[in-house]
């Protein structure tokens, strides 16, 4: 028997198919809101204390306070119950929620004081990308056409969108986005890049999203003594890329092998990008929270 798909909205638990919200709520209307990605293996979450700082920080940035027993921290119990309700607990998932400013008649301005934000959250089977990761993925590059602070994790993710689907158009896993001739990020991922030897990936300001995958390697690779550089990779030195890889929730560390449809150094996965692939596998299974 499969079991039903159950969501949390607004302090309900429900089937799927039954969850309501309002047409005037604020995420459907102006893309009003905040959201976050967990991966979930065994039942078991990967690096929640980060999730939820970046939560908060999101939240802060676009001015939402939850209401009453509402915390970060709360979404993540809410999030374990689905995953129990959804029979979730053994294998893969991810666990998604989302906070919008709530629903109210339409004007640019903030609604009044008693408008309660709009709390989503819901989980799904989720396959890892294994023979990719082992071969490795292509990418094409693409005008990073956002906003100004993409340090914060909203829902306004149409240049994301728009920039996905031109990379699936042309057969490419990712949009590797260039802004102001440098590389920031991916639509849905971190970009590291090794140039002369050494591994540099764009600094954390508003340019890019804090990821946490990101994060988490870079601990790693200090652990490991891979040195790790700050400074961005220009579009101009793409052709002297030795190793590329991208960093994310759902992707884990993803070698890029070909960029525009040149390949990338040897055109497969290098040592370096194998080595911190090899890390992270081996900090996810270990469960670290
Ligand atoms: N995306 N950059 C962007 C623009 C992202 O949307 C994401 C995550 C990342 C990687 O962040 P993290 O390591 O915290 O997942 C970087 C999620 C998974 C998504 O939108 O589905």
């Amino acid at each position: 028997m499969t079991s039903p798909d159950i969501v949390y909205v607004n302090g309900s638990f429900v089937p799927r198919a039954e969850a309501r919200v309002s047409v005037e709520d604020r995420g459907f209307v102006f893309g009003d809101g905040v959201y976050e990605v967990l991966r979930a293996i065994n039942g078991r979450l990967f690096a929640t204390r980060f999730h939820n700082d970046r939560l908060r920080r999101s939240l802060e940035g676009i001015r939402i306070s939850l209401r009453g027993s509402d915390t970060p921290e709360r979404f993540v119990e809410i999030g374990k119950q689905l995953l129990k309700e959804n029979g979730l607990l053994q294998g893969e998932a991810t666990i998604y929620m989302q906070v919008t400013r709530g629903a109210a008649t339409r004007v640019h301005t903030f609604p009044a004081a008693d408008v309660a934000p709009t709390v989503y959250i819901s989980v799904a089977r989720f396959t890892p990308y294994r023979d990719l990761s082992a071969s490795g993925a292509s990418a094409i590059s693409h005008p990073d056409l956002r906003w100004g602070r993409c340090d914060l994790k909203t829902l306004n993710l149409l240049p994301n969108v728009l920039a996905s689907q031109a990379a699936k158009e042309k057969g490419a896993f990712e949009a590797m986005l260039i802004r102001d001739g440098v590389v920031t990020e991916g639509a849905k991922t971190n970009f590291f890049g090794v140039v002369q030897g050494a591994l540099r990936t764009h600094p954390c300001d508003s340019h890019i999203l804090p990821g946490i995958t990101r994060s988490v390697l870079r601990d790693l690779a200090r652990e490991v003594n891979v040195d790790l550089e700050e400074t961005p990779i220009r579009a101009d030195e793409i052709p002297k890329l030795t190793e590329l890889f991208l960093t994310g929730t759902t992707t884990d560390v993803m070698p890029i092998v070909t960029l525009d449809d040149k390949p990338v150094g040897k055109g497969k996965p290098g040592e370096l990008t194998r080595k911190l692939q090899r890390v992270l596998a081996e900090s996810l299974a270990s469960g670290s929270d």
